[in-house]
């Protein structure tokens, strides 16, 4: 049985960021994750039965604004409405009406069946990691952005 909570104490973060490996969502540091999550205004846990399936954060401010990260599930749960349930139960957590996000590539269809709208101004620095053009996440509007991102490629 499919069941979501909030209990943060309980979770073994090893298993948490090997679930980010596997859905694919990128590495995360197990100690990372827990401080990332525990600084968080607000997250939700998918377990099946007993075994931790997915998990969700949000950061915020309570009064206004708040911003969604690390929405992932076990790639064996995808396309069950588990996402969308996990997701609805982390909205309902926040005190505010405007919340913004990034989508991982190909998954804007996920957070437009969730309500969401692509934004029109969103503008965002990223670790160069994330920036890489490759990774679909920045548009690089001049050459200038574009040379000063291949600089930090090729230094480091
Ligand atoms: C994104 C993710 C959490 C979605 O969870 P999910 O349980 O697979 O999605 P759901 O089954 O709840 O889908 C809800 C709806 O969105 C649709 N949907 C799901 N993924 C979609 C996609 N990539 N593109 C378009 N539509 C999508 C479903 O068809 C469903 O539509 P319906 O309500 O009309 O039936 C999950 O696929 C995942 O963990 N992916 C890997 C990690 C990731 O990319 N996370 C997002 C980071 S921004």
């Amino acid at each position: 049985m499919i069941n979501f909570n909030s209990n943060i104490s309980q979770i073994d973060w090893e298993l948490a960021a090997d679930i980010f490996h596997r859905a694919p969502l990128g590495e995360r540091a197990p100690k990372k994750l827990e401080r990332a999550f525990n600084n968080s205004y607000a997250y939700v846990f998918a377990y099946d039965n007993k075994k931790l399936i997915g998990m969700c954060r949000a950061i915020c401010d309570g009064e206004y604004q708040a911003a969604i990260h690390d929405l992932v599930l076990l790639p064996e749960y995808h396309g069950k409405g588990i996402g969308k349930e996990l997701f609805q139960k982390l909205r309902e957590k926040l005190p505010v009406q405007n919340i913004i996000l990034f989508s991982a590539p190909g998954r804007e269809g996920f957070y437009s069946k969730c309500g969401f709208k692509r934004m029109l101004t969103a503008m965002a620095v990223f670790e160069p990691r994330i920036g890489d053009p490759e990774r679909g996440y920045l548009e690089y509007i001049d050459t200038q952005q574009r040379n000063s991102v291949d600089r930090k490629k090729r230094d480091g």
